[in-house]
């Protein structure tokens, strides 16, 4: 199954669910605080997609039984949201992915909850940097493994590590499509990069050892073998002859997040 190519039509409907997705992660950075549950998240997430008119892709996919996913501290994704509480000093990855008009839109951000250690700000602005080195690699001709390169060579010089058994992904009319788009890597290699693809880039950054396992109770919840926390960003990209689009650029700034990193605000 080769890779889809967007047309322009559907270019303009990824653009849709992507700021859909983007404004209904802008607002869990307004909300989000200790004292919530995870489960208050969802309802926060699953009443905003509604509102919108769109569907949140997670409920119901391949079984999963929430509508967004929550990632606390050393789940590396894939979370279920449930009644635990949030606290300070948490980090939380929470992951929208929104359907609108046939079209996905996939982003994600891990938030601090109070005042992070040094050792979750570390992780999480590793992540936070890795996503955007990554995104730079893209444009037409480019290789995919151009992408894995540079987020690899970054995070592992920052002392972390980069969570190998999952990976960025085709988007479009369905939620994962080819190609894989790995985290790790070396350049030139892969498939090369054409202009109208779209995919996802998402590294998940350990603070020790790249190394997870899913939870063998709930079949969901991943998290690293050592207990290390992890932190992700996840937005979903499209291929341009000169370089690339953020479609899940978002319209301000994080809060609970980013200060003013203003490399994918819109301007
Ligand atoms: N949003 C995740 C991703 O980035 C996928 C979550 S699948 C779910 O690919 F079922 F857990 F929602
Ligand atoms: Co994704
Ligand atoms: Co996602």
């Amino acid at each position: 199954m080769g890779i889809d190519i967007k047309n322009v039509r559907d270019i303009e409907a990824m653009r849709v669910v992507g700021r859909m997705a983007a404004e209904t992660l802008l607002m869990v950075g307004e909300k989000i605080a200790a004292g919530m549950s995870t489960d208050d998240i969802n309802t926060l997430v699953h009443e905003d997609t509604l509102a919108r008119g769109a569907r949140p892709a997670p409920l119901n996919y391949r079984g999963f039984p929430k509508s967004v996913c929550t990632s606390i501290n050393e789940v590396v994704c894939h979370g279920i949201p449930g009644p635990e509480v949030i606290k300070p000093g948490d980090i939380i990855n929470v992951d929208v992915t929104s359907i609108f008009n046939g079209f996905y839109g996939d982003t994600s951000a891990t938030f601090y909850i109070g005042t992070p250690t040094p050792e979750a700000r570390h992780v999480t602005e590793v992540a936070r940097r890795s996503l955007e080195l990554g995104i730079a690699q893209v444009r037409e001709g480019a290789y995919l493994g151009d992408i894995g390169q540079v987020i690899q060579e970054y995070v592992e010089g920052e002392g972390c590590s980069v969570v190998r058994d999952f990976v960025g992904h085709g988007i479009g009319r369905r939620f994962h499509e080819d190609p894989q788009v790995k985290h790790y890597g070396r350049k030139n290699t892969g498939d090369r990069m054409k202009a109208g693809m779209t995919f996802t880039i998402e590294p998940m950054v350990n603070l020790g050892n790249y190394a997870v396992k899913v939870d063998p109770s709930d079949k969901w919840t991943v998290r690293t073998i050592d207990g290390s926390l992890s932190a992700q960003f996840e937005h979903t990209i499209l291929v341009t002859k000169k370089g690339y689009e953020v479609l899940t650029a978002r319209p301000g700034s994080l809060r609970n997040s980013e200060n003013a990193s203003a490399v994918f605000l819109m301007s």
